[in-house]
């Protein structure tokens, strides 16, 4: 008696026949989409001097932090001789050369804030081989931020827009919305400066919870005027506390040709606590904030496309013989 008299068995064989396209897609889908793009990443980590760099458990996560992404603007660090940032770059280098033989470099501003006891700088760390520092900008305008925004532009031939300016703010919680707003004049400015809006605004913003309420976006450009798409959502919960739930930290980019160049919903805030297995307490130890991050689409995602179009085309065509047998 054939294997396959029974009437079961013939079902299977033909439903195993149409199995291998949608299985096949779903492959390839995961492998266009993965884990691949541009990493640009956000971090708030408080009070990052040389005392903190020095705790090893506190470093270390840092590192595997900052080792993700390509790009990492830290806020809240206070480095003024740079000894803090050195520690972590070796750290960090030495963490990926050994697989991915990045090399990191960073790029950060002077001090600001109120009062001598909590100057803070922003500091971009970025992999070399990767992008290109072309620009530095400090914001000056007198009495608008209290950590004015240094904005860096950026260049890349590894990702779909090949120049992009970031824009970092910390803003002082009590001054959050006009803060916020202010951005607006920091984009005109740098928009002209470097012929360029492919602008991107990251950092912790405060713009949740009592800082920044629903009705206050009223008074808020980067809201009311048209072309910024605020990326990390208002129902985000940014930081590490149980107690708290709130979308402090954002990222907002300028205009439909960097949308386009943003793979879509990579948006996401990470959360090292989970991936990393930490207790609050250790993640607490580095910064009550979580990470934002988004992903930039790589120049080479059409060519590596065509493969698997290509691929796609012969299993279809594949599966119609198969199933005219
Ligand atoms: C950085 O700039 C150098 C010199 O212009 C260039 O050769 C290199 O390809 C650039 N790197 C990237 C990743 O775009
Ligand atoms: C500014 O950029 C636009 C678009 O990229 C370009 O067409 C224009 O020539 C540039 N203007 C200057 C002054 O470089």
């Amino acid at each position: 008696m054939d294997a396959c008299d029974l009437p079961d068995c013939k079902d299977l064989t033909m439903r195993w026949r149409f199995l291998p396209l949608p299985l096949l897609l779903l492959l390839l889908s995961l492998l266009v989409d993965g884990d691949s793009g541009f990493r640009i990443c956000a971090y708030n980590v408080d009070n990052f001097n040389l005392a903190k760099a020095s705790q090893r458990s506190v470093l270390h996560t840092l590192t595997r932090v900052v080792a993700r992404c390509d790009i990492c603007l830290l806020q809240g660090v206070k480095d003024p001789d740079g000894k803090a940032i050195q520690k972590l770059l070796i750290s960090v280098n030495r963490a990926t050369q050994r697989y991915e033989n990045h090399k990191y470099k960073e790029v950060s501003s002077k001090s600001h804030g109120n009062s001598p006891a909590d100057m803070q700088q922003y500091v971009f760390i970025y992999r070399s081989g990767m992008v290109n520092v072309t620009g530095k900008h400090q914001y000056e305008k007198k009495n608008a931020f209290v950590r004015a925004p240094y904005a860096v532009q950026f260049q890349s031939d590894k990702t779909a827009i090949k120049k992009f300016v970031l824009v970092p703010l910390h803003t002082d919680p009590s001054k959050a919305v006009q803060e916020i707003d202010r951005l607006y004049d920091v984009f005109e400015e740098v928009r002209k400066k470097w012929n360029n809006t492919n602008v991107m605004f990251l950092g912790n913003f405060h713009a949740s919870c009592a800082y920044m309420t629903r009705t206050n976006k009223k008074d808020i450009r980067l809201f009311t005027r048209a072309g910024f798409s605020w990326l990390i959502r208002d129902k985000v919960d940014t930081t590490v506390g149980e107690h708290t739930n709130c979308a402090y930290d954002r990222i907002v980019v300028y205009g439909k040709p960097f949308l386009k160049g943003i793979t879509p919903f990579s948006a996401i805030v990470f959360n090292y606590v989970k991936e990393f297995k930490l207790s609050k307490t250790r993640a607490l130890d580095v910064s009550d904030h979580l990470p934002v991050e988004v992903r930039l689409k790589s120049s080479a995602s059409l060519l590596q496309a065509i493969p698997l179009l290509i691929l796609i085309s012969v299993s279809a065509i594949v599966q119609y013989c198969l199933s005219a047998l």
